[in-house]
């Protein structure tokens, strides 16, 4: 029989994306469907131009459902309509929660936001009468649905669900007061599960309840799943993760290579592959007129993140500087997030005109410009589960310069110079020193063409795409149906 499998995510690229989640999701759906997966996607109905036209033909699968959430009444519905690629898109739609800029509000009722959402894909699935095999949820604001899924296995179109809760970032767990239980729309039953340790505290994780109520759990890289069994990546809950039966699976994410695709890519005005390079060098050009930087010979080291702690800017701050007022290199910084970071970049920018180019929020087509355009790419986590940016920029002859942690150490090899093997440049620590010497390993690699174009050509060969990953989603969902209920 086909094996069916619904996603429960808060983002969807294109249409609903804050970082990687939203690509991942998008990606990994639409190749399980061309393998003949049953694949379907439960996400809110966001406020999104484009995402209006979906909903414009789209029907009610789910008309008029009402919610409890403590003292909080929703009514919401479902929308069913064709997604991207043979999947199958359910908007959940809730205008009082969903129709709000940005995909994460961060304000008070966040959590019931993502509650909302868990409990209308259940009412959704008991609704069309048979779930889906395996519920795969994502991150935190998800991570309920797991829970909500056990106290409803007794209802026949559940029976057999299984759930998948895929951690994308530990850092963010959904923590609210224990006052908040009734919040959940729990029955007495599942109240009774909650972590009894945490509700004495005062609190409720709801990702670590999602951690021990899922069938299976994952994560977005191996060398992550294993980080995140230890004190130091472990954010608290390594001993609900180290001790659960099955542990934490790590399977590395990969790309969209057809969004991702410097042969091919609509955002960009000039293409190029690994066999006609010259495109590379033209946007280059093209990248540094439309920032205003006059690197000279010096290469262009491009960034493009979400500017928070947990990327590591701070740290590289300090080695961007020193080399800038070398003259070394010139750099190219898309982002938004922190504003103490917001203001570091700006600043850097204005002491180093041409040399430094900041461009503060979200802008897809030039995050595709900078991939292009730049000669190395600078990612200096402190924890990075996955990463996709490091792939983007080998698929596009961009050397990552990366730090070894989580999905970075298991994406890029450090250049070998005598073997001419690897695939970009790694350094240990988190601070300005190793940044600093990744940056000068750089510069001189860069400084012999011979060398520096066996290290992009060796990126650019690797295999990136999701056809090894989705097989071993398919390998995964296939055991947790052949597994009885725990
Ligand atoms: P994370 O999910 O932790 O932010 P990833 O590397 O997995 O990190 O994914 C980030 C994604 O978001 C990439 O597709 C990247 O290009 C994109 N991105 C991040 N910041 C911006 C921005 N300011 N403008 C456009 N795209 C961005
Ligand atoms: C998260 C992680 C990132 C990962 C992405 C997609 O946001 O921070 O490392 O690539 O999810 O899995």
């Amino acid at each position: 029989m086909t094996l069916s499998v619904c996603f429960l995510s808060a983002e969807l690229a294109p249409w609903a994306k804050a970082g990687g989640l939203g690509d991942v999701v998008a990606a990994l759906s639409v190749e399980l469907a061309r393998r003949d997966v049953e694949t379907s996607v439960v996400m809110p109905r966001h406020r999104n131009p484009e995402l209006e036209r979906l909903a414009a033909g789209s029907r009610r699968v789910l008309d008029s459902a009402d919610l409890q959430l403590g003292r909080h009444a929703f009514r919401y519905h479902v929308l069913s309509c064709p997604g991207p690629l043979g999947v199958q898109l359910f908007l959940v739609d809730c205008p009082e929660l969903f129709d709000r800029e940005g995909v994460y509000g961060g304000g008070g009722d966040e959590h019931l936001r993502w509650l909302l959402l868990c409990h209308a894909a259940l009412a959704l699935w008991r609704t069309i009468g048979r779930g889906p095999d395996v519920l795969h949820c994502n991150d935190w604001h998800t991570a309920a649905a797991a829970l909500l899924l056990r106290a409803d296995q007794g209802h026949p179109a559940l029976a057999h669900t299984r759930s998948l809760l895929t951690i994308h970032n530990l850092g963010y767990q959904g923590v609210i007061s224990a006052g908040l239980a009734t919040e959940l729309g729990l029955g007495d039953e599942a109240l009774e599960r909650l972590d009894a340790g945490d509700l004495r505290a005062g609190r409720i994780n709801l990702l670590k309840e999602g951690i021990r109520a899922a069938h299976a759990v994952n994560t977005v890289s191996p060398t992550y799943a294993r980080e995140i069994c230890t004190p130091e990546l472990g954010m608290g809950l390594h001993e609900d993760l180290s001790t659960r039966p099955g542990g934490v699976i790590g399977i590395l994410n990969g790309i969209d290579t057809r969004t991702w695709d410097p042969a091919a890519d609509p955002l960009l005005p000039v293409h190029y592959s690994a066999r006609t390079p010259a495109g590379k060098h033209t946007m280059r050009t093209l990248l540094c007129e439309k920032l205003g930087l006059t690197p000279g010979p010096a290469p262009v080291v491009g960034m493009v993140s979400r500017l928070v702690w947990q990327k590591g800017i701070d740290i590289a701050l300090p080695a961007l500087e020193q080399a800038l007022a070398e003259g070394s290199i010139a750099v190219a910084v898309l982002g938004s997030g922190e504003r103490e970071l917001e203001s570091a970049l700006g600043g850097l920018g204005q002491r180093f005109p041409g040399r430094l180019a900041f461009r503060q929020g979200h802008d897809e087509a030039l995050a595709h410009w900078i991939e292009a355009g730049s000669d190395a790419f600078l990612m200096p986590s402190r924890y990075e589960p996955c990463g996709l940016n490091q792939m983007y920029s080998l698929r596009y002859g961009t050397v990552p310069l990366v730090r070894a942690t989580g999905g970075l150490a298991d994406s890029v090899q450090d250049f070998d110079e005598s073997r001419e093997t690897g695939t970009g440049i790694v350094f240990r620590d988190a601070d300005s020193n190793a940044v600093a010497w990744a940056l000068g390993r750089m510069v001189e690699l860069f400084r012999t063409p011979a060398r520096w174009n066996r290290l992009r050509a060796n990126g650019m060969a690797v295999e990136l795409g999701w056809e090894r990953p989705a097989g071993q989603y398919v390998d995964l969902y296939q055991r947790l149906v052949r597994q009885p209920v725990p």
